[in-house]
């Protein structure tokens, strides 16, 4: 078992917005979380990464408890963190940015490595290398995103939304991506997604939230059905 979190609760302040979730992440697993807007989803990543302290609950990763524990420390140990919004340094070009994603890593050469196999991964940023992030448009940005977090050879990524505002045609390809990196490097995901219909083509399981908790639960195949998609996304007061 790769992941396995056991009665997590956290929020902002005095607030709490996500309560008592338990999860697991098998190695080479894709699990999905998908659920209503503003239901904690990104908040779930962010107490696990160490954007926020948990209040309450534990973070096993590979059998050691790391509840809590900074990002810093967490990226060093194989675990990758994408968020909500392609974050990259927009004044620095392609490449400069893909560096970066490997900055935890003190054999360049392996970066080297990594990054070539960005290329083959996300052909469309092969071109643009030399580009300032800022002139990229939201799906190579995207793209890049995801590239910076492929850099520094995770064993674990937290992946929220990749594919907010993207093409259909794009959603497909980044989708495709994220199978083949489970596929090739061994990757296990954690993938938060609002495209329900294309993030159940590549997960293993699903996990459905809703109101900060886990409601459902099962192989992706389960959710596949319009009738089952509509109640994941319906919010019962
Ligand atoms: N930095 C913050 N400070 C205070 N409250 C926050 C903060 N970030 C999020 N929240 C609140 O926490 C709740 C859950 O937000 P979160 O972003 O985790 O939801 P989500 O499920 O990821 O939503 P979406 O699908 O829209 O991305 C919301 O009520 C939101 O207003
Ligand atoms: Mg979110």
């Amino acid at each position: 078992m790769l992941v396995e979190v056991k009665g997590l609760t956290a929020g902002y302040g005095k607030k709490t917005v996500i309560r008592d979730i338990h999860l697991t992440v098998d190695d080479n697993e894709i699990v999905a979380i998908i659920g209503p807007n503003g239901t904690g989803k990104s908040t779930l990543l962010k107490a696990l990464y160490g954007a926020i302290k948990p209040t309450n609950g534990e973070f096993y990763y590979c059998g050691r408890n790391i509840t809590g524990r900074n990002p810093g420390m967490n990226a060093h140990d194989g675990i990758s963190y994408i968020s909500q919004g392609a974050n990259v340094f927009p004044d620095l070009t392609m490449e400069q940015n893909l560096l970066m994603g490997g900055y935890t890593i003190k054999d360049k050469s392996k970066v080297n490595e990594r990054i070539q196999q960005v290329y083959e991964l996300f052909p469309a940023l092969k071109g643009r290398k030399g580009s300032r992030a800022r002139s990229l448009s939201g799906g190579e940005r995207q793209q890049l995103a995801f590239g910076m977090g492929l850099v520094c050879s995770p064993k674990l990524i937290f992946s929220d939304e990749p594919s907010i505002g993207l093409a259909p045609a794009i959603v497909k390809t980044l989708m495709r991506t994220i199978k083949q990196v489970k596929e090739e490097m061994g990757t296990s995901v954690l993938i938060v997604e609002q495209n329900a219909k294309e993030v159940l083509r590549i997960a293993d399981r699903v996990y459905v939230m809703k109101i900060g908790k886990i409601t459902n639960e099962g192989p992706a195949e389960k959710f596949n059905t319009p009738e089952e998609l509509k109640k994941v996304y319906l919010v019962e007061e």
